[in-house]
Order: C-alpha cells, then sequence, then structure tokens
C-alpha cells in the first residue's frame, strides 16, 4: 500500500473526517486530501506526528507489509473455527476480579478469531481487540455480529503497534512468543503503563522446558521462546493475583506433542 492509501485506511478505521486529521496535524483538509489521492507526499517532518494520530509506527505509515505467519492465516480461513467457541479460562478469572459492573476497558492482544473477545464484550465491557492475522480478524467480526454485540477488531502486529489510550483489562494469549525479545523490556513496560490502576494483565505464554521436544516446524516459526517463570520477573513491582504453570498434550497437525504454558494474573496496585 502506498502511503496515501494506509492513511486513508486508517483514518476510516479511526472514524475520522479528513478535517479532524487535518485539524490534528495543523495542516488543510486540502492537503489531506491530495496525500489521500496520490496527488502529493505530506513533508518528511510530519511523518512521526502521522504516524502518531492514526496509532501506527512510521514503517506501517510508509506501507511497511504485514509479515504474516502462514501458519495461522491457513488455520483461520477454514469455516470452523480453530480454537473452538468457548472462552479460555482465564477470562472467567478476569471476570471474577473485575466484573463488569461499571464500563471497562479490555484488550485482547493476539486474539485469534475473536472468541475471548466477543466474550468479554458478550458480557458488557468494552473490548478493543488486535492480531496479526486477517483471517482471523475478519472471523472475529462475524462472530461479533453474530452475536450482536460491538468489538474494536483490527489487524495489527504486537510488535510495531503502540497504545494511545488505557486499559482496565490487557489480555494476551499464546501471543507473548512472538515477540521479539529485544522489545520485550519496553514493551511490557508500555503494557503496564497503559494499564488502570486495580487494573490487570492477564498472559498466557508458552515456555520452553528441556523435557519438552520443540517440534521441528516451531522450531522454524518465528516464535522466541520464553524462560519457565520469566514472565513473573517484569511484573514483580504487580500484585500477584494467580500463577500457575500447566503441561498439557496438543494434537494439533496430527502429531500428539506437549505444550508448556505460564499462566499470570497480576494487578497493578494503586500505588507504585
Ligand atoms: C496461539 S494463537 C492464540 C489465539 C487466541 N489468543 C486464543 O487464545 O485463542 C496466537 C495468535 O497470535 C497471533 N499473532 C502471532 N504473531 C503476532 C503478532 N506479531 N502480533 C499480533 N498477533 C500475533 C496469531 O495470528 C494467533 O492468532
Amino acid at each position: 500500500m502506498d502511503i496515501g492509501n494506509v492513511i486513508v485506511t486508517k483514518r476510516k478505521e479511526l472514524k475520522l473526517t479528513q478535517q479532524d486529521l487535518a485539524d490534528r496535524l495543523h495542516v488543510s483538509f486540502q492537503a489531506v486530501s491530495k496525500w489521500e489521492n496520490g496527488f502529493s507526499c505530506p513533508e518528511i517532518e510530519l511523518l512521526p506526528l502521522i504516524a502518531d494520530v492514526l496509532h501506527i509506527s512510521v514503517d506501517a505509515l510508509l506501507g511497511y507489509e504485514f509479515k504474516t505467519h502462514g501458519y495461522y492465516d491457513d488455520r483461520y480461513k477454514k469455516d470452523e473455527y480453530f480454537w473452538g467457541l468457548q472462552p479460555n479460562e482465564t477470562c472467567y478469572e478476569i471476570m471474577k476480579i473485575m466484573p463488569p459492573v461499571k464500563p471497562l476497558k479490555v484488550l485482547d492482544i493476539g486474539c485469534g478469531e475473536g472468541k475471548d473477545a466477543v466474550f468479554f464484550a458478550k458480557n458488557g465491557y468494552q473490548v478493543t481487540a488486535f492480531d496479526l492475522s486477517l483471517d482471523g480478524i475478519e472471523k472475529g467480526k462475524r462472530l461479533a455480529e453474530k452475536t450482536g454485540v460491538e468489538v474494536n477488531f483490527f489487524q495489527a502486529d504486537l510488535n510495531d503497534y503502540r497504545l494511545k489510550e488505557n486499559y482496565d483489562i490487557i489480555f494476551l494469549s499464546g501471543v507473548f512468543d512472538y515477540m521479539k525479545p529485544d522489545l520485550r523490556v519496553s514493551l511490557i513496560e508500555h503494557l503496564k503503563e497503559h494499564t488502570n490502576k486495580n487494573g490487570i494483565n492477564a498472559i498466557k505464554v508458552f515456555v520452553d522446558k528441556p523435557f519438552i521436544e520443540v517440534s521441528d516446524k516451531k522450531k522454524k516459526s518465528y516464535r522466541y521462546p520464553w524462560k519457565s517463570g520469566e514472565i513473573l520477573t517484569y511484573y514483580h513491582d504487580w500484585i500477584m493475583y494467580d500463577i500457575d504453570e500447566v503441561i498439557y498434550d496438543c494434537n494439533s497437525g496430527g502429531v500428539p506433542h506437549k505444550h508448556c504454558i505460564d499462566i499470570m494474573v497480576s494487578v497493578k496496585p494503586e500505588k507504585e
């Protein structure tokens, strides 16, 4: 996509008019119109501000294509829901800690086909959800429509996307091992900063164990394995509500194997 297309697509996703965008960038709406129609390009020094207003990186603004994993796209293209429709058990735990007695904002990162995001929305939370796979996002949108709930679904790369608002609950299930290791410190700090006081970060992360063999397919994928217990170290200054490590059997791909997952639910303290 060229820059004009990126601007118009993102502007519409954010429900901004050309005038809204122009006002935020301190330019005329004619300038925005020219960019979007390919008659001119924004000045180079405006790029960081445009990227900021559109909630994307400068890379993405310049048309950087999402590099998806194929692995999930292929599975999500099928009609049936690869992960089923039953919500993750951790969603129930989150509901117990923060029941939706007032409007609460949830962010589901790496939401897959949207089953958990739709579950939260059905229970009265205001939900935003993104995933790298457009096929997953489209399925999430269809599920939300069928269920009669609203979820703000969009495609984004966890490694690239920066939050612009705070959330009460940030939920990540099975996606953290796609985060580039050199981003771990800064990205987790970013998620913590964008969590409201007394809010929750609930994280399920696959970890490697020396006695569990990693399949060749996984070795070749874009996975960056975590060490057992490592996630806790990033949240040492929060209240640990629940910590668990589970080894389970899996048959995906038709080959029986095992996974190990760390589950952490932690609460941001009132006073830091
Ligand atoms: C193991 S699945 C978990 C899906 C869902 N959270 C669930 O628990 O059912 C991992 C998900 O992470 C998504 N993903 C992988 N890399 C990502 C990235 N860099 N940014 C955002 N999502 C990503 C995949 O497309 C996939 O949907």
